[in-house]
């Protein structure tokens, strides 16, 4: 099993032959090695998301193909790429049961993708969890029990990152998943989706609005713009490069500057 993605030209227009058309992706191209964890930048609109719903057949392309270990997945339909692909958006109920435990939200989710019995989180899985949980410092280790519904956003937040996690997809998708989260809260689910990648050895693609966390998380950023992909560091090149290296290259390279709502330098 690899993680390895190619995206070959990727393109959507929204609402074509109207007046509203908008190209959302435009002639996007993007290899992804196995094991690269690819943070993701742009403005409010620039395609980041549409790109991770074209990844989850969210709709269908106008041009390009995706091919996912090795498999033309152009034409799968969502509920079968759901399979390999875990994903996480910023609402942190999405995704999950909130009148079922965390416990049986994991093995929900384990299950699903091993067709096992359904309370099949084995052992050292759970062990696992309840370590990392541990370590998160939010409380949640000794709340296996507790129904989803009741967690704050935070502990929800982990909890489907776990869930997201547990079948250990071929890609994981986050979609700015810290950013309704308070500072601190957001720290520690980044430091958990950090571990969490590492150890699992996960393919992993991350929007984030952090300029600072996008250049110290992972090893590769990419930074969209107007449906395209317009810049793509990683390497030595990105290891010495600071927030303000990286919006004056977009300025040069776009000659825009990076205009987010949600977009922070720290
Ligand atoms: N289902 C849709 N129908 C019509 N237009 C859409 C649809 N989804 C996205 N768009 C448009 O496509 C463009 C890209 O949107 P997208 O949500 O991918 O941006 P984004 O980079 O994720 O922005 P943000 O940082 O605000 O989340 C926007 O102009 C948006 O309005
Ligand atoms: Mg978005």
């Amino acid at each position: 099993m690899s993680g390895e993605m190619k995206l070959v030209g990727l393109k959507k227009v929204f609402e074509k032959g109207t007046p509203n058309a908008k190209t959302a992706l435009d002639d996007v191209s993007l290899h992804v090695q196995d094991g690269d964890f690819i943070t993701v930048l742009g403005s409010n609109g620039a395609g980041k998301s549409t790109l991770f719903h074209a990844i989850l057949g969210k709709f269908r392309l106008d041009k390009g193909r995706i091919i996912l270990d090795g498999e033309d997945i152009t034409r799968q339909k969502d509920y079968k790429r759901a399979l390999n692909i875990g994903c996480l958006y910023q609402n942190p109920m999405r995704g999950t049961a909130p009148n079922m435990t965390i416990e049986e939200n994991l093995a929900l989710a384990y299950t699903r993708k091993a067709r096992r019995s359904f309370f099949a989180v084995n052992r050292r899985d759970s062990a696992y969890f309840r370590d990392l949980l541990k370590e998160l410092d939010l409380g949640l280790e000794d709340r296996l029990k507790t129904r989803m519904g009741l967690l704050s956003g935070g502990q929800r937040q982990a909890a489907s990152l776990l869930m997201a996690t547990i079948a250990e997809p071929k890609l994981l998708l986050l979609d700015e998943h810290t950013a309704a989260l308070d500072p601190a809260t957001a720290e520690k689910v980044l430091s958990l989706t950090r571990r969490v990648v590492e150890a699992r050895r996960l393919t992993c693609l991350m929007i984030t609005h952090n300029m600072r966390s996008a250049l110290e998380m992972g090893s590769r950023t990419i930074v969209m713009d107007s449906g395209r992909i317009v810049l793509d560091v990683s390497g030595e090149e990105r290891a010495h490069m600071t927030v303000q290296d990286l919006m004056s290259l977009f300025h040069a390279r776009s000659g825009k500057e990076m205009d987010n709502d949600r977009m922070l330098l720290w």
